[in-house]
């Protein structure tokens, strides 16, 4: 837990991507600390964010949609604020492959602005960026560390690993503290459930939850699932220390489970539902990283952050929530 929680009161934080499903989670944590703050997001539907998932902090937030390709407005949002949470961006893998000059312009060229906006009127900033699991592409390793080769096996991939390093070179050539935390799959109340451009548990759960069978692809392979609340717990240890300045940090689990575990998992805490078990789709085998979990010794010890939600638990969490709001998220 972030022990000293005064160091937010009365902070100016921006969150891009702060209306998604990560964002909109630390959002509601920053207004709780006292912060104040404002939302950077372009609500382009494609994307995770949505306005139900700020309900009942509206009038807490300052909201911008804006895009952060927008290098003129960045400029003015960026400036007098304490804090920067950079957390927008295309996080779809097929999509990037699809289209990859806009996976290129929001996960590098306009991280480059931001960070260029940041230098030129508030070298001050201290800035968290949320990276991927994803650069480290095929792991030759398990579980992967920070040494792990970066080898992306798509456009996201590479263009999520630019943004990152952009970040690192900027602290380390201008002195603008910026760390970096590669976030494993992370699940949890306000996750894009439409589809699976987010995450294979949003379209899951909602099929689940429309009584249809899901699908699950292979089976066997191993995977870590990180619960929403303890990715923020993370992202404000980062930004509170200056242990992180410069610094990449894995995140991962509490365990590690198998997709078929992991769909008998969520079955179980449904008490109902069906799923059924196919080989992968050709297009999705090319871009996929096989078995991934991490090993997050080094944030452990540097920032004392551990994930404490159970995969249990955090499934009853996100059914409970999706069950009260779920035609909102369709
Ligand atoms: N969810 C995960 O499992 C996961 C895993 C690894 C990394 N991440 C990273 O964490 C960050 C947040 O992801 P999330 O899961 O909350 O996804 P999300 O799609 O819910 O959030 C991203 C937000 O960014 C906004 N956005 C996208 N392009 C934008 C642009 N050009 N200008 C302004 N806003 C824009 C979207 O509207 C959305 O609200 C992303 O950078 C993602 O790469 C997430």
């Amino acid at each position: 837990m972030v022990e000293n929680k005064g160091v937010f009161r009365n902070k100016k934080t921006m969150i891009t991507g702060g209306v998604g499903f990560i964002g909109s989670g630390l959002a509601r944590r920053l207004v709780d600390l006292g912060a104040k703050v404002s939302l950077v997001d372009s609500l382009i539907p494609e994307y995770g964010g949505n306005l139900v998932n700020i309900r009942g902090i509206e009038d807490k937030v300052k909201l911008n949609i804006s895009d952060v390709r927008d290098s003129h407005s960045l400029k003015y949002l960026i400036q007098g604020q304490d804090f920067l949470f950079n957390l927008a961006g295309q996080t779809s893998h097929l999509d990037s492959m699809v289209d990859p000059f806009n996976d290129l312009a929001i996960n590098c060229s306009a991280q480059l602005s931001i960070l260029e906006a940041c230098r030129n009127y508030n070298p001050g900033i201290k800035i968290v960026f949320a990276s991927t699991r994803q650069i480290y592409g095929k792991p030759e390793y398990l579980p992967v560390d920070e040494r792990h080769l970066l080898r992306p096996i798509d456009v996201n991939g590479i263009n999520k690993m630019a943004g990152e390093w952009y970040h690192i070179l900027y602290n380390n050539v201008y002195g603008i503290r910026s760390c970096s935390l590669r976030l494993t799959n992370t699940y949890g109340p306000r996750m894009r459930i439409k589809d699976a451009r987010q995450t294979f548990l949003g379209v899951w759960v909602r099929l689940m939850l429309e009584g249809k069978p899901f699908e699950v692809w292979g089976g066997g392979q191993l995977r870590d699932y990180t619960y929403v609340d303890d990715v923020v717990e993370a992202l404000l240890l980062a930004a509170t220390s200056s242990a992180a300045d410069g610094k990449i940090f894995n995140l991962g689990g509490e365990r590690i489970y198998s997709l078929l575990d992991t769909a008998k998992t969520l079955v179980k805490v449904n008490g109902d539902g069906k799923f059924i078990v196919k080989e992968f789709p050709e297009d999705r085998k090319k871009i996929d990283i096989g078995d991934y979990y991490s090993d997050f010794t080094l944030i452990k010890k540097t920032l004392g952050w551990q994930p404490h939600i159970k995969l249990e638990e955090g499934l009853s969490r996100t059914i409970q929530y999706y069950g009260e709001v779920l035609d909102e998220y369709l």
